[in-house]
């Protein structure tokens, strides 16, 4: 066979196919027209979408018009064609590839009409999508006309199969200020040239809005003392500061980025994104959350591309306290701009650092300790507050807790086991021998118990000593052993005679409940067959009325303690 040659050929109509549907989010046709009608220089747009019946459908019409340079005919070419861009080459505009308006191929027409220094053309193109995909290229036909204002007008119709759920006025709305050149956050860095107004008018509006120019950002909050005074607990969320730093890379110093980190509370965030979901609001359709949307954002063209919130955080969810961006024009975009993992990852890696450097001077900066000291001070309120309503719910209490008197003391019925502890420790001193233990040495670190000498005659070192456990109510689970323990001193117990108490050794006692016989009192005991002692438990509720006499009733209101 002789030698012969391959030119590599393209499959057309497959290729115009993917780069169509290569944008995946159909809100993408608006960034790119957005972004054509820029590097236009408009300084007039207007986006309108409505629902217009052809032959008893509905029909999705995009209306797109600006007043910028409009198209000569080699320009109109570049229109339809594939990856041919009038603007490559022009570090001033964002179009470099010749894709962008090919998103517009997935519909059922294109019109065209625009003009350049008062040569108009009108251009019509019919079935893009179907013809595409019957392997057909669609051809635009294009008549001169000079009746045409300069700036170009699209029209677009049936675009991604006339879905329009995504074309409600608010989310378009919110797209465009955060994810379009008309939203670029560059205003924050530099003056724009020329202002450009642009118009919207999304399904579910009736009238055009005119939105304004640049990414929102909420204005720096007021003094910290003042926005504590202002707003008290919440005042960490309403905190704003907004950081801007430029620079260039560390080991390619032509390449140059710019940053702004605005450490933003949620309050804050609220004031002005609408879309935000929050508690007690009902948001509007395409609404999200803050972890969904903040953080950090990479730009190109000042148009945020891919969210890295990996970069400045390794756990959680600190992100959320940044609105932030970072913008660096070496970045090279994927096709369908959707991702800036085509650049070098050389330059991202340097990049990341920059932006590590930055978040690290900002966790040191005054700043962020402003923020930190407003939050202490915030939950040092809350906790302020907390104890008042504690000390009021106190108050309640103690006016309606049960007292006795006795021997000139006043006692209150315990509510807890420290209660029962106290009430038993103030009655012993007054009646030694009201227990028969003797109370020793305490400890309250996991539960009340007390180390006693059963014997009060003998002397400590030779007595054996012993457990006394104190609980506000003896229940069939005890959580001590039984092992060590002489008695159970309670304020009540649900134990009926026979039930049996657990120990957590799993030992088991019977409770044996012996009614008094002339001038005793009722006695209670765990009770164990194979060992010789047998546990008393005291029930202070009975005990102390059968032993002393003692009742507690409800203070009057003439109660003086
Ligand atoms: N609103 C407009 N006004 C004037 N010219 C336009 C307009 N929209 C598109 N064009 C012309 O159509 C060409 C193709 O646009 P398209 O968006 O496909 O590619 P691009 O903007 O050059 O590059 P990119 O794919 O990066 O957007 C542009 O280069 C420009 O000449
Ligand atoms: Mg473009």
């Amino acid at each position: 066979m002789n030698q012969f040659q391959i030119t590599p050929a393209v499959d057309a109509t497959q290729e115009f196919i993917e780069i169509a549907n290569d944008f995946s989010n159909p809100l993408d046709l608006v960034r790119e027209a957005i972004s054509n009608s820029y590097d236009a220089r408009a300084t007039k747009i207007q986006i309108a979408f409505d629902v217009i019946k052809q032959y008893g459908e509905s029909v999705l019409r995009i209306a797109i018009s600006d007043n910028g340079s409009g198209m000569n005919s080699h320009q109109l070419q570049n229109f339809f064609d594939l990856g041919n861009s009038t603007r490559r080459g022009d570090s001033t505009t964002i179009g470099e590839k010749g894709h962008g308006t090919k998103v517009y191929f997935n519909s059922a027409k294109i019109e065209v009409e625009t003009s350049s220094n008062a040569q108009g053309f009108h251009a019509i193109m019919d079935e893009p999508f179907k013809k595409l995909h019957n392997r057909q290229i669609p051809i635009a036909d294009v008549i001169p006309r000079n009746d045409i204002p300069d700036g170009t007008k699209i029209t677009i119709l049936g675009y991604n199969n006339n879905r329009r759920d995504r074309f409600t006025h608010k989310i378009l709305k919110d797209y465009i200020l955060w994810f379009t050149k008309h939203g670029a956050i560059e205003n924050q860095f530099r003056q724009n040239d020329t202002p450009v107004e642009l118009r919207l008018k999304g399904l579910g509006q009736d009238f055009l809005e005119n939105l304004t120019q640049g990414h929102t950002f909420p204005n720096d909050s007021p003094h910290i003392n003042k926005l504590f005074e202002q707003h008290l607990v919440k005042a960490p969320d309403y905190y704003v500061k907004k950081i801007l730093r430029t620079g260039s890379l560390k080991n390619r110093p032509e390449i140059k980025f710019e940053a702004i980190f605005c450490i933003e509370g949620k309050y804050a965030k609220y004031s002005y994104n609408e879309m935000l979901r929050r508690p007690g609001y009902s948001p509007p359709e395409g609404a999200y959350t803050i972890q969904e949307r903040y953080g950090l954002w990479i730009c190109k063209d000042y148009i945020p591309i891919q969210r890295k919130n990996e970069w400045i955080t390794f756990k959680g969810s600190e992100y959320t306290k940044f609105h932030a961006f970072i913008n660096c024009q070496d970045l090279r975009l994927t096709a369908n701009r959707g991702s800036i993992d085509n650049t070098p990852s050389e330059i991202l890696q340097d990049l990341q650092q920059e932006t590590l450097r930055i978040y690290d001077e900002i966790i040191k900066s005054d700043e962020w300790t402003s923020m930190e000291w407003l939050e202490d001070e915030a939950q040092a309120y809350q906790t302020t507050e907390k104890e008042k309503k504690n000390f009021e719910w106190r108050i309640k209490k103690v006016n309606r807790s049960n007292v006795c008197t006795f021997n000139g003391l006043t006692l209150v019925e315990p509510e807890r086991e420290s209660g029962v502890f106290s009430i038993a420790l103030l009655l012993s001193t007054q009646i030694p021998d009201l227990f028969p233990f003797q109370i020793l040495d305490y400890d309250t670190h996991e539960g009340i118990d007390v180390i006693a000498k059963g014997n009060k005659s003998t002397p400590i070192t030779s007595a054996k000593l012993f457990y006394v456990e104190f609980k506000q109510t003896l229940t069939g689970n005890f959580n001590h052993s039984f092992e060590n323990l002489h008695s159970v001193v309670c304020w009540d117990t649900d134990i009926k005679h026979d039930d049996y108490v657990k120990d957590i050794n799993s030992e088991e006692r019977k409770m044996q409940i012996i009614q008094p016989d002339n001038g005793d009192y009722t006695r209670h005991f765990l009770d164990n067959p194979k060992k010789a002692h047998k546990i008393e438990v005291f029930c202070l509720k009975k005990y102390l009325k059968e032993k002393l006499n003692i009742e507690f009733s409800p203070r009057t209101s003439h109660s003086i303690f």
